[in-house]
């Protein structure tokens, strides 16, 4: 297992170029199964959950080949519409398959995800989607059963906005028979990025980006052929990157609207963000200022970046309040960034950080991928050397960043554990 070995204390400079959106590409990699023939996606990040979604699409019997940044997709043919535990296991996101083969293909066997590091992550919404637009769902022995004849056009009010779901139910409705309307929908750019691919094979969606998403259901789709978006995840953590070391980078392929509520907190906190022609230039100050923060469905502060900034924070000038409010047990960074000399208490959902003057570096050890990130983080501005065990969690989401952030100045190395 490999580790990343971080000597910390140098501010960050330079620039440098985001990859492309795990989240955006996942949901259409799956949306390829559609449509018979090839779709082509541009632009892809080297990811291990893109790896983990292709070995599911060419074990349904789909054909998936790979040529640097563009990854290709035949979904003509599709012998086995299942998706197995072994697989769903290693990536929750492989449910996203569930309304593409039960409307294209009127069945599906899906494991269900079962529970991961920061949380239950209940499929409830998808399933009852699915049962609203005339599908037979059954769980048995860890799996969804879904079948369907055609699926009829319904309208769906969601108990709470979610991302995978209301992509899954998008997908599911882009075949239907009649009309859809979804409420209550996730208005991430990645939801709305869906929506533009599906539109693209030829499919009728409006209102993505807002709460209430309308599909008129076609006979067949086409193949699409996309750029992915970047990963605003990925840009917000580099900008943090900069703002825990009192750096100065310029974040190349950063879109100021897909993170303005992250920029707000970061500029709350002391940092000078402004556009720049292809990207977002930070010049962090030396130590940053405390902030209260509350994570929220898009365009609230997403939950994805709440442990990059409590990195952050953790040497900030005063106290900060975190409250995270999308996931049961997302602080399992905490306990790692207090062995690096942190002081942060927890009570339930809401973490309190008292700004330190220094941080130490130490073994830590990753427990998902967005802690990791924010492990490396810290491990950039502590004194000493930072080692981060079990960096395969960060190897789910960030393509190369150890590389990146050398090419920033960063003393940091990959090494074997
Ligand atoms: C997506 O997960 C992202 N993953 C997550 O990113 C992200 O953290 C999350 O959205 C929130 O923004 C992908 O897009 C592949 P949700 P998803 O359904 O869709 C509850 C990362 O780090 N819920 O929006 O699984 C759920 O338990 C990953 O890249 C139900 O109760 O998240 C959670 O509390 C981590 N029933 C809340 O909704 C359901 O049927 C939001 O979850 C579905 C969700």
């Amino acid at each position: 297992m490999d580790a990343i070995e971080i000597a910390g204390g140098k501010p960050l400079h330079g620039e440098v170029k985001i990859s492309g959106s795990k989240n955006a590409t996942l949901p259409q990699i799956a949306a390829s199964l559609l449509a018979p023939g090839t779709s082509i996606f541009r632009g892809v990040p080297e990811l291990a959950d893109i790896r983990t979604l292709g070995r599911l699409l060419v074990h349904m019997g789909a054909r998936v080949d790979r040529e640097g940044g563009t990854l290709r997709v035949d979904a003509s043919a599709v012998a086995k519409p299942e998706a197995t535990y072994e697989l769903v296991k290693t990536m929750r996101a492989s449910v996203l398959v569930l309304g593409p083969l039960v409307t294209r293909f009127g069945r599906a066997r899906v494991s269900l995800p079962g529970g991961c590091a920061i949380g239950a992550r209940p499929i409830d919404q998808h399933l009852k989607g699915l049962e609203a637009l005339g599908a037979k769902i059954e769980l048995s022995h860890g799996y969804v059963e879904a079948k369907a004849d055609r699926l009829r056009g319904a309208t769906i009010l969601f108990d709470l906005p979610t991302v995978t779901g209301t992509e899954n139910l998008m997908m599911a409705a882009a075949l239907a028979d009649g009309r859809s309307i979804l409420e209550n929908c996730a208005r991430e750019p990645e939801v709305i990025a869906l929506a533009e691919a599906l539109n693209a094979m030829g499919g009728r969606i409006a209102g993505a980006g807002t709460s209430v998403i309308t599909i008129d259901g076609v006979d067949a789709l086409r193949p699409m052929d996309v750029e992915v978006i970047p990963d605003r995840i990925e840009a917000g953590t580099l900008l943090m990157a900069a703002m825990i070391t009192g750096g100065d980078v310029l974040v190349r392929g950063a879109k100021a609207d897909h993170l303005d509520a992250a920029i707000a907190k970061l500029r709350e906190a002391g940092a000078k963000i402004t556009p720049e022609s292809d990207g977002l230039r930070v010049i962090a100050p030396q130590k940053p200022t405390a902030v209260d923060f509350i994570t929220a469905p898009f365009p609230g502060f997403p939950t994805d970046l709440q442990a990059q900034l409590m990195a952050c924070l953790s040497v900030a000038k005063g106290a900060s309040r975190v409250v995270e409010t999308v996931f049961e047990n997302r602080f399992m960074h905490v306990q790692e960034l207090s062995r690096m000399g942190a002081d942060i208490a927890i009570d339930g959902h809401t973490a309190v950080v008292r700004g330190v003057t220094r941080l130490s570096g130490a073994p830590v050890m990753a427990t998902d991928l967005r802690a990791s990130a924010s492990l490396v983080l810290a491990g950039l501005r502590a004194e000493g050397t930072t080692t981060v065990q079990r960096v395969y969690h960060l190897d789910r989401g960030y393509e190369a960043l150890e590389a990146k952030l050398q090419a920033l100045g960063a003393n940091i190395r990959r090494v074997k554990a």
